[in-house]
């Protein structure tokens, strides 16, 4: 089975999202599990101080070593990739949460505050991951992100399994548009060729929109979808 630990100073939190819909069911029917560890319960003083000022002056607390390195040892030793949530990190991509569901889990550690003492990092050799170029206050909604990535590509989790590999990014484009009934709404109308019942055009279409939006709204993708098929590595 695949296991999330999920180290946070504020456990309450989970499961939150990751309850309902597709992951609530996919973990009531035990295809993952999770398990959430209070950092606070690592402390040794009677305050449960998790973090102290930063070294060198400046603003803010800093998440403190010794707790957070006894709460990550209390994971085990299993196998499983050690992830710091973190905006310094390598930016998550659909690629990546391909791979992590390849894992036995994931151990995910949440920080707060200006974030996390450096040599905890470099002892318990954490991964630094980022869910995008932005700040949040904490590191428990990027892990929910991260999780739910991952948990809807675990085996039997999703429906269609046609479904995934037509998705956003598997094939280094965006998905194309969808429609469903009324035919007319609005005054807006489904493009003619969805109606057609010929499966060659529809397919051709869907293809065409999906370059076209990815072409329009992320170049970045776009051009490196390009070089990929200009070097045969594309598979599409
Ligand atoms: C207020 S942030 C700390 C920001 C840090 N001082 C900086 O400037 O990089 C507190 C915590 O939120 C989490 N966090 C914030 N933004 C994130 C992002 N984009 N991706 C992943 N985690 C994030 C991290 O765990 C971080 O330690």
């Amino acid at each position: 089975m695949w296991r999330a630990s999920v180290l946070t100073i504020f456990p309450d939190i989970f499961p939150g999202p990751l309850g309902a819909s597709l992951a609530g069911k996919a973990l009531a029917s035990g295809a993952w599990s999770l398990d959430v560890v209070d950092i606070r319960a690592f402390t040794t003083d009677k305050h449960r101080t998790v973090d102290d000022t930063p070294a060198g002056g400046g603003p803010g607390m800093v998440m403190k070593p010794d707790v957070l390195g006894r709460a990550i040892d209390a994971t085990g030793t299993d196998q499983r990739p050690r992830l710091l949530l973190s905006p310094r990190g390598a930016p998550l991509t659909q690629t990546r949460v391909e791979a992590l569901t390849g894992s036995a889990g994931l151990v995910l550690i949440c920080g707060r505050f200006e974030g996390v003492d450096e040599r905890v990092i470099a002892a318990r050799d954490l991964e630094e991951v980022s869910i995008g170029d932005y700040v949040l206050s904490g590191g428990e909604i990027a892990a929910m992100v991260l999780i739910d990535a991952c948990v809807r590509l675990l085996p039997g989790v999703m429906g269609a399994a046609a479904s995934r590999a037509e998705e956003s990014f598997t094939e280094g484009l965006l998905e194309y548009p969808h429609y469903t009934r009324p035919q007319s709404w609005e005054g807006r109308t489904i493009p003619e060729v969805l109606l057609s019942g010929d499966h060659g055009k529809i397919a051709a279409w869907r293809r065409a929109e999906a370059e076209r939006l990815t072409r329009e709204r992320r170049p970045d993708l776009w051009a490196a979808f390009l070089q990929r098929f200009r070097t045969g590595s594309h598979t599409g």
